[in-house]
């Protein structure tokens, strides 16, 4: 609201609760409400839509029984399409677009025009209740003796000063501070590829173009043996997945797969489900938590979904007696990114 507005109103004497009317600009009339034969002819537009919706109802039907799924339409160039997959999509599509905008048309053109004017009113409480709330909190105040009573009222607040203390105790049972171990994994220069359950190791030549396996280092059982870490086997899992190698877009680092065989993490970044819904034909791969999709021949890139970072890779070779191996350990932490960016 402008200043000159506001003095306007303070000179009229205006006061708050006051229902002001300010006119409205002058009513045009429709041509269908002053013609009856423009409205006749918005009435017969209107019935020739819901007409014309209804013969391709009819039409989907006879579509629906008569056309064989053996039929094919070749639209050229963009290849061809099942000619009763495309007869249902036009004729239901059609039917439902004129059906919209027949109702359109009819409330644009014949449905009532008359213009309503529905008050605001204000939403505070009446000068009278906010004053009887003020003097039954105050009666409260002294009925409880919390002014005189001194003693009663420091003792209350040193109470409540202390009453949250517990919740910060047991913070402690969260465990200690993770510091820099959420950035490591048990991944290290040579640590053998298994494949997860059955603990195989696995040669290049045991993966097809388009697998995808699910797999962990050679050395895990006995880490957790060692020292009871489950951290370990969750920031440890991997997938691999094999791709033709003119395939692979980039990737986090050169010399990073082996022959089109790739590894990645197998926790979203977004915050930490395990992954391995593979399509093989895009090279995606979906998280179904929250459906975060990443790139797999293109660094494992975030396409689609709330994930803010690529899936991290993990860099493979072969070893001497041709086994799938780590190059080292990741080079950016696994899991979800949220200590990043506390
Ligand atoms: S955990 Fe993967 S998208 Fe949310």
């Amino acid at each position: 609201m402008s200043n000159d507005h506001k003095t306007d109103i303070a000179t009229t004497g205006i006061v708050e609760g006051d229902i002001v009317e300010f006119p409205l600009p002058p009513h045009h009339h429709r041509l269908t409400d002053t013609d009856p034969r423009a409205a006749r002819r918005a009435e017969r537009q209107v019935s020739t839509m819901f007409i014309l919706s209804g013969l391709c109802i009819i039409a989907f039907i006879a579509a629906y029984i008569a056309i064989p799924e053996t039929s094919y339409l070749n639209l050229g160039p963009a290849g061809t399409i099942q000619t009763s997959n495309f007869m249902l999509g036009l004729t239901f599509g059609l039917a439902t677009l004129l059906i919209g905008i027949a109702a359109i048309h009819w409330a644009k053109k014949l449905m009532s025009d008359e213009e309503i004017v529905d008050y605001r009113h204000p939403v505070g409480s009446p000068q009278e209740d906010r004053d009887a709330a003020k003097a039954a909190f105050d009666a409260g105040v002294a009925e409880s003796g919390f002014v005189e009573r001194k003693m009663v009222r420091r003792t209350l607040l040193g109470a409540l000063a202390l009453f949250p203390l517990p919740l910060i105790v047991l913070l402690k049972d969260m465990g200690p501070l993770p510091g820099d171990s959420l950035r490591h994994t048990i991944w290290r220069k040579g640590s053998r590829i298994v494949i997860d359950v059955t603990g195989q190791p696995l040669r290049p030549e045991d993966m097809q173009v388009g697998s995808l396996v699910s797999a962990s280092p050679a050395d895990l059982k006995a880490i957790q043996e060692a020292d009871g870490d489950q951290n370990a086997r969750a920031k440890a899992s991997i997938i691999l997945v094999r791709m033709k190698p003119s395939d692979i877009v980039s990737e986090q680092g050169e010399g990073w797969s082996w022959n089109g065989i790739l590894a990645f993490s197998k926790i979203c970044t977004h915050v930490g489900c395990p992954i391995a819904l593979y399509q093989q034909r895009t090279h995606h791969l979906l998280c179904p938590c929250h459906q975060s999709t990443f790139d797999l021949a293109d660094s494992g890139k975030v396409v689609f979904g709330p994930a803010a970072r690529a899936m991290p890779q993990l860099p493979i070779t072969v070893d001497s007696e041709g086994f799938l191996v780590a190059q080292s350990d990741f080079q950016q932490p696994v899991g979800p990114s949220f200590w990043e960016r506390a």
